[in-house]
C-alpha cells in the first residue's frame, strides 16, 4: 500500500504534467495559477487511497481523481467570485488577479478539461465513473445555489443547512470515494459504505471550513478570516445564534445583517462576539465530532482488513482538526 505522502507526491507530479492547449494565454493562465497554488489535494487523494484498499495498482484511477480536483478547482473560481472572496491559498483570487470575466471562462474551461479527463477513465469503469461524476457536478451547483439563496433568508433551518452543505461540499468528497472504490473493484457494499463514509467526512468538514472562517488565521487558512459574515451565508453557526441569542443579541444581529454599508472589520468583530458568548464555537466542533464518529463507523463497515484502513483513518483525523 501507499503512504499517504506517496499519495500526494503522485497527485502533485501528475497535476504539473497536466497540459493545455495554449493560445489564448489569458483563457489558460489562471487554470494554471489556481492549479499550482497547491490546496490539500484532499478529494484526488481519498480516490487513490480507496482504490488502494482493494488494488496495489492506482494507476488506472489517476485520470479520474485528477478529473475530479479540476472540477474542484473549477468550483472555486466561481465560488470565490459569487462570495466576493478576494484571497485563496494565500493569493488573490482569479477575479481579483485578472478580473470577473476571466474566471467565469476559465472556470468553463476547468469544467471542459475536468470532463475530458473523466473520459479516459477506463473503458470497464468509465460508465459508472461518469455517471457518477455527472450527477455529483449536478448536485453541487444545487448546493451552491441554496447557499447564495439563504444569504438573503433569516428563517433558515439547521436541516435545510446540513441538506445545502451536503451538496456543495459533501458529495464531492463521496463521489471521489466511490470513484477510487468502483476502479479498484470494491463490491458494491464497500463501494457504498464509502461513499457514506464521504458524505459523513464531508459534512464534517464543511462544518470546519465555517468554523474556521470565523476562528481560523489567514496564513494558515489561506482565506480572509469572516467572509462568510460579511455575506450573511446562513452558516451552522449564524443558524444557531439566531436561535440561541437573547432579544438583545437578536437585535444586534438583526442589524448587522440588515446594513448595506458597513466597516466590514466592525461587522465581524460584533458577530464574532456573539457568537463567542453563545459558545457556538464549541457548539459546532460537537456536531462536528457527532458525524466524524458516524464517518467513522461506515468505515469499520468495510470488507477489508483493519490495518489497511489505518492511512485513512488518519487523514480524516487531521482533516477535522486542520487550520488550513
Ligand atoms: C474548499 O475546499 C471548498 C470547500 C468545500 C470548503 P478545500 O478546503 O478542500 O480547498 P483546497 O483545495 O484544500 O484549497
Ligand atoms: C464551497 O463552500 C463549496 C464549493 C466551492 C462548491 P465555501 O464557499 O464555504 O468554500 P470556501 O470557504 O470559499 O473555500
Ligand atoms: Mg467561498
Ligand atoms: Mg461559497
Ligand atoms: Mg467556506
Amino acid at each position: 500500500m501507499l503512504s499517504f505522502n506517496e499519495i500526494l507526491q503522485k497527485i502533485e507530479t501528475e497535476i504539473t504534467q497536466l497540459s493545455f492547449e495554449y493560445p489564448p494565454k489569458s483563457l489558460y493562465d489562471p487554470i494554471e495559477y489556481i492549479l499550482s497554488l497547491g490546496g490539500k489535494r484532499i478529494r484526488p487523494a481519498l480516490a487513490l487511497m480507496a482504490c488502494n484498499l482493494y488494488q496495489d495498482k492506482v494507476e488506472n484511477v489517476i485520470n479520474p481523481a485528477l478529473g475530479i480536483e479540476v472540477f474542484h478547482n473549477f468550483t472555486l473560481l466561481h465560488d470565490d467570485l459569487m462570495d466576493r472572496a478576494d484571497k485563496r491559498r494565500n493569493k488573490p483570487t482569479v477575479h481579483k488577479v485578472w478580473n470577473d470575466n476571466t474566471a467565469i471562462l476559465s472556470g468553463d474551461a476547468m469544467l471542459i478539461a475536468a470532463y475530458q479527463l473523466i473520459g479516459k477513465t477506463e473503458p470497464e469503469h468509465l460508465k459508472e465513473v461518469f455517471d457518477l461524476f455527472t450527477s455529483t457536478a449536478l448536485e453541487i451547483c444545487g448546493g451552491q445555489q441554496y447557499d447564495m439563496e439563504f444569504e438573503s433568508r433569516n428563517d433558515v433551518t439547521e436541516a435545510e443547512y446540513m441538506e445545502m452543505i451536503r451538496l456543495k461540499t459533501a458529495v464531492l468528497l463521496a463521489c471521489s470515494l466511490k470513484t477510487g472504490a468502483i476502479v479498484g473493484g470494491a463490491s458494491k457494499e464497500d463501494a457504498s459504505n464509502l461513499y457514506e463514509f464521504g458524505i459523513h467526512i464531508g459534512l464534517a468538514f464543511q462544518l470546519q471550513d465555517d468554523l474556521l472562517d470565523v476562528y481560523g488565521e489567514t496564513a494558515t487558512f489561506g482565506k480572509n478570516i469572516g467572509g462568510d459574515i460579511l455575506c450573511n451565508k446562513k452558516t451552522f453557526l449564524l443558524i444557531h445564534a439566531f436561535e440561541l441569542a437573547s432579544p438583545e443579541q437578536q437585535q444586534i444581529l438583526n442589524e448587522w445583517i440588515g446594513k448595506d454599508t458597513f466597516i466590514p472589520s466592525e461587522k465581524i468583530r460584533a458577530v464574532t462576539n456573539i457568537y463567542n458568548e453563545l459558545n457556538l464555537k464549541e457548539i459546532t466542533s460537537a456536531k462536528m465530532q457527532g458525524y466524524y464518529d458516524k464517518a467513522m463507523a461506515h468505515l469499520d463497515n468495510l470488507n477489508v482488513s483493519p490495518e489497511k484502513l489505518t492511512i485513512l483513518k488518519e487523514v480524516s483525523n487531521r482533516l477535522m482538526y486542520r487550520q488550513s
